[in-house]
C-alpha cells in the first residue's frame, strides 16, 4: 500500500481515482503526503505565512443553510452588527500590526442600503491607510453589478465556498430555492472571476453524506476552475441547526481533522502555486490545528481582529477558538506558533496568489 502511494506521490498527474487513494492514506503514507505538500510549498509560494485579519462584522443573514449557527432560522442568536467605526478601528488595527490585508465577513445580505455602506466602508479603509492595506471581502452571492463596485471601491480578493460541487448534496445541507440555488453560486464564482478579483473558493470536509468521491470532486473543481485560493475546513456540528440531526452519522472529529489535513496538502501539490488558508474551524478540533495545517501546505492564516464582545455571536460552529481572547493576544500568540511550525509570518507583504499573477499574465500573453 504505502509503495503505491509512493508511486502516485511520483506521478506528474494525478486522475480521479489517484485522489482517492490520497484521500484514504493512512500513518506513514499520509506522513509521506504532508512531507511531500511541504517540498512542493517551499519551493512554490515558500515557507511564508501571511495574515488576512478576521473582521467578523456582521451575524445578520438572510440565509438558512442547514449546518451554520448564525442561519436566519436561529432565533437564539443574539444578532449585532458592528458600526462603521469599529470596522475601521479593526483595519488601523491590522494596518499598525502589518498583517497587510484584512477579510470583511458578514452574515449574507444583498440590499441596497448593505452594498452602498460595505462601497463607503472600502473607501474609508482604503484612505485610511494610504491605500496600503489588502480588502478580501467574503458576503456571499451579489449581482456582477454589485461585485463590481466593490471591486472599484478597493476590495481584490473574494472568498465564495461553494460549500460542495456535488449538486445532490449540496441540496441535502441547503435548502432548495431562490436564495439558495447551486447553479447561481456556481455562476457567482464566474462573475468574481470576471470582475477580476483573486477568487477564493473552497468546501467543508466531513460532512454527513459526503464521501471521498465528492472530494475528490471538489478538488478537481478548484483545478478546472483555475482558482487563486482554496478556504476549506471540516465541518463541525451546531446543535442549533437542522444538520445536527445528523451527528450521529459523522466520523469522529480527529478523522474530520486529517481528512481536511489531507484535502490540503494534496490541493497543494495538484496546484502548487495557490493560497491556501488554514482554517479556523481547524483550530475548533486541535488546539494547533491550523498550524499542523501551515505544515501540511497551507500558507494563510486569517487571525480573528473583531472586537472581543462580539465573538461569541459569531459561532458558525461550536468550539470556535479565540473567543476571548483580543486581536493582541492573538497575535503574538499565533507568531509563536507558526515560528514552531517552520514558517515566518510575512507582515507587511499583501501575499498575493502567485497562481492569480501567472494565470493573468498567461492571459495577457495570449492576447493576439
Ligand atoms: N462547520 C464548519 N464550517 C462552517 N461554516 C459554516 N457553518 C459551519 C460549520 N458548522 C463555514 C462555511 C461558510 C464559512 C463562512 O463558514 O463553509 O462558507
Ligand atoms: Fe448565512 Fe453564511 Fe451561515 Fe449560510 S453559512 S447561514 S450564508 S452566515
Ligand atoms: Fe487567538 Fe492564540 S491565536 S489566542
Amino acid at each position: 500500500m504505502s509503495e503505491r502511494i509512493q508511486k502516485i506521490l511520483e506521478k506528474e498527474d494525478w486522475n480521479r481515482n489517484d485522489l482517492i487513494q490520497l484521500l484514504n492514506a493512512t500513518g506513514e503514507q499520509q506522513q509521506d503526503l504532508f512531507k511531500k505538500a511541504h517540498e512542493i510549498k517551499e519551493k512554490y509560494v515558500g515557507l511564508k505565512t501571511y495574515y488576512r485579519g478576521l473582521v467578523e462584522f456582521s451575524n445578520y443573514c438572510y440565509k438558512n443553510c442547514y449546518y451554520c449557527g448564525i442561519r436566519a432560522g436561529n432565533k437564539n442568536v443574539e444578532r449585532y452588527d458592528l458600526t462603521d467605526e469599529q470596522i475601521l478601528e479593526a483595519v488601523q488595527f491590522a494596518h499598525q500590526n502589518k498583517y497587510a490585508s484584512v477579510v470583511f465577513q458578514g452574515g449574507e445580505r444583498d440590499d441596497k442600503e448593505f452594498i452602498e455602506r460595505i462601497e463607503n466602508i472600502l473607501y474609508k479603509a482604503k484612505a485610511l491607510t494610504n491605500n496600503e492595506i489588502g480588502i478580501t471581502l467574503s458576503l456571499g452571492e451579489q449581482t456582477l453589478e454589485t461585485y463590481q463596485r466593490w471591486f472599484e471601491a478597493g476590495a481584490h480578493r473574494y472568498l465564495l465556498r461553494i460549500e460542495t460541487t456535488n449538486k445532490e448534496l449540496f441540496y441535502k445541507i441547503h435548502p432548495q430555492n431562490r436564495k439558495h440555488n447551486f447553479e447561481r453560486r456556481i455562476q457567482a464564482l464566474y462573475d468574481l472571476k470576471r470582475s477580476g478579483y483573486q477568487t477564493g473558493t473552497g468546501v467543508m470536509i466531513a460532512l454527513p453524506f459526503q464521501t471521498t468521491e465528492h472530494l475528490a470532486d471538489d478538488l478537481l473543481f478548484f483545478k478546472n476552475f483555475d482558482v487563486d485560493m482554496v478556504g476549506m475546513g471540516p465541518y463541525i456540528e451546531h446543535k442549533e441547526t437542522p444538520l445536527y440531526e445528523f451527528k450521529d452519522a459523522l466520523i469522529p472529529l480527529k478523522d474530520r481533522f486529517y481528512l481536511s489535513l489531507r484535502m490540503i496538502a494534496i490541493l497543494r501539490i495538484l496546484m502548487k502555486d495557490i493560497n491556501i488558508a488554514a482554517a479556523t474551524a481547524l483550530q475548533a478540533i486541535d488546539p494547533i490545528g491550523r498550524e499542523k495545517a501551515v505544515k501540511a501546505g497551507a500558507n494563510v492564516i486569517m487571525p480573528n481582529i473583531t472586537p472581543t464582545i462580539n465573538r461569541t455571536n459569531y459561532q458558525l460552529y461550536e468550539n470556535k477558538p479565540c473567543i476571548d481572547e483580543g486581536a493582541d493576544d492573538c497575535t503574538t500568540c499565533l507568531e509563536a506558533r507558526i515560528t514552531i511550525a517552520g514558517d515566518t509570518v510575512a507582515y507587511g507583504e499583501w501575499g498575493d496568489s502567485p497562481h492569480f499573477k501567472n494565470r493573468t499574465k498567461k492571459a495577457e500573453d495570449i492576447k493576439p
